[in-house]
């Protein structure tokens, strides 16, 4: 069984699909932190993000790991786990070059396909989910929310990490992430293929009971 949450950043999609994950006891797939761990990479080894060759060619040399289990995703690159560097606000603005690339888009795409072969049941996360990696998902979700709360998530989210959070950066980070990504799952808006659930105004644990309500509503089905 497939399930894809798609949307925003800090519309909730990764505690959400981790937590949904693991009531399921799926694997979880953080394809977001893929994007993340060529973007930091990219900053470690001073590629020229404007160059997109470059950038295809460091993406394609790269030994990507990642480990997918219910509660956690662990990344390593040439054998070094990145798994908290790659959440720095430094790599988040480094990843708009990387998820614009074409090639790399392909290449990534094809290893999550991979990724759902080999591991039958997922939930998988992102942006491209449900519309381009895994149309054939039995479940779509799109969560939303408006840009102030993700804001004030996000803000969170970093302090907690001990990292320096201005509001009104993150808001055009944030911003300008939504301009270039929100194509991505818009054929699931337009064609009605997903359950869109804006959290604006609900608790993580409402989200993930009405998703993991939705998902059993499948199942019975
Ligand atoms: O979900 P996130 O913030 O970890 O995503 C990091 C970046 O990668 C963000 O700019 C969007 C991009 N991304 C993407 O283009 N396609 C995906 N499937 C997942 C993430």
């Amino acid at each position: 069984m497939i399930i894809t949450i798609d949307g925003p950043a800090g519309s909730g999609k990764s505690t959400v699909a981790r937590k949904l994950a693991a009531i399921l006891e799926f694997p979880y797939l953080d394809t977001g932190a893929m994007y993340r761990a060529i973007a930091y990479t990219a900053l470690q080894n001073s590629t020229d993000l404007s160059d997109e060759r470059a950038l295809l060619a460091l993406a394609g040399s790269m030994d990507l790991d990642l480990d997918c289990g219910p509660t956690h995703t662990r990344v390593r690159v040439n054998g070094h786990d990145v798994s908290e560097a790659i959440r720095s606000m430094a790599v988040s603005a480094a990843t708009l070059p990387v998820a614009k690339n074409a090639g790399i888009r392909a290449l990534l795409v094809d290893r999550q396909r991979q990724i759902g072969k080999k591991l039958g049941s997922l939930v998988s996360e992102g942006r491209d989910q449900g519309s381009v990696v895994f149309p054939q998902a039995d479940v779509k979700f799109v969560l939303e929310a408006s840009l102030e709360t993700r804001a004030d998530r996000r803000c969170q989210e970093l302090e907690a990490d001990g990292e320096d959070a201005d509001r009104s950066i993150v808001m055009e980070n944030l911003a300008a992430r939504d301009r270039s990504d929100a194509k991505q799952w818009e054929p699931l808006l337009s064609s009605g293929a997903a359950t869109v659930i804006d959290t604006t105004e609900m608790k993580t644990v409402e989200v993930v009971d009405r998703l993991a309500a939705i998902v059993r509503g499948y199942s019975v089905r």
